[in-house]
């Protein structure tokens, strides 16, 4: 039986890495984006690898829309195996006394709210099953502190602690629950944040020990090992995926 992947945020960058190269090992996708346009992208890169995949338009930031994506998901697919809870925003790169109450609001929401509904929904079917294997997307700042992202600082530490919890309550239940933090990594929603702060972008590059950002094919390589049962004794880990950035920081 092929395996069952959920990816939020699949309509772009790591989301769509990721959908393409776990269709390369057969495995169906629900695609869950709130861009129809980058969702049905991905269902279509999914089907060229000659696995099934599924859109399913959702705002992760509403309960409701995430326990759509789920239900939907188990009536189509029957199950869930995997789950790589993605999606998420920068947030505008200003800094913290100058950000807007709106702002604060609408990155919790979408990164640590949408990612705890996920977490919350998908865990009761795995646990049910008795198996499932989750990885949350935390980030560099989730791992050290960074200047002019600190909202967005605040729910890639919360993704941590979400993972490491979640390990405590379910890994007896046959659940394994970890995280990645990338640095800098080739997308959309980098390629953006730089647009409108270019000295970040070469300030970032600097402090790369390897002078370079991450591809998101790289990142997709890490999150299908992590999903897959060739990690089946990794569990509450947080790996970084970062070119050294972290380590020498
Ligand atoms: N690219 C990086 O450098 C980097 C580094 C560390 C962590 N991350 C994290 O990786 C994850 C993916 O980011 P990416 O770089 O691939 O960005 P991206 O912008 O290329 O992709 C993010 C996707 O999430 C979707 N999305 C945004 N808001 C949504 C919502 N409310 N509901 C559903 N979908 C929504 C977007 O439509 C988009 O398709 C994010 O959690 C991000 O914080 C990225």
């Amino acid at each position: 039986m092929s395996k069952v992947a959920i990816i939020t945020g699949g309509g772009s960058g790591l989301g769509q890495a990721t959908a393409v190269r776990l269709a390369e090992e057969g495995v169906n996708i629900s695609v869950v984006d709130i861009s129809e346009e980058g969702g049905n992208r991905t269902v279509d890169m999914v089907k060229d690898k000659g696995a099934d995949a599924i859109f399913i338009k959702a705002d992760v930031s509403k309960n409701e829309d995430v326990k759509n994506y789920v239900d939907k998901t188990v009536s189509h697919f029957g199950t869930i195996d995997y789950f790589f809870n993605n999606a998420g925003i920068s947030g505008s790169g200003k800094y913290f006394l100058d950000s807007d109450i709106d702002e604060i609001e609408k990155i919790v929401g979408i990164n640590l709210l949408g990612a705890l509904y996920g977490v919350r929904h998908v865990a009761e079917v795995m646990k049910k099953q008795g198996s499932g294997a989750i990885v949350n997307t935390a980030s560099s700042a989730g791992v050290i502190g960074q200047d002019s992202v600190v909202t967005y600082s605040a729910t890639k530490h919360g993704i941590i602690g979400l993972t490491k919890s979640m390990v405590a309550e379910y890994a007896k239940d046959g659940l394994r629950v970890n995280a990645i933090a990338p640095g800098p990594t080739e997308t959309e929603m980098v390629r953006n944040f730089y647009k409108d702060n270019p000295e970040m972008k070469e300030n970032a590059e600097s402090g790369i020990p390897q002078k370079r950002l991450g591809t998101p094919e790289e990142v997709a390589e890490l999150v299908t090992f992590l999903l897959t049962s060739k990690a089946e004794y990794i569990n509450g880990e947080v790996i970084r995926i970062d070119g050294g950035f972290t380590n020498v920081k």
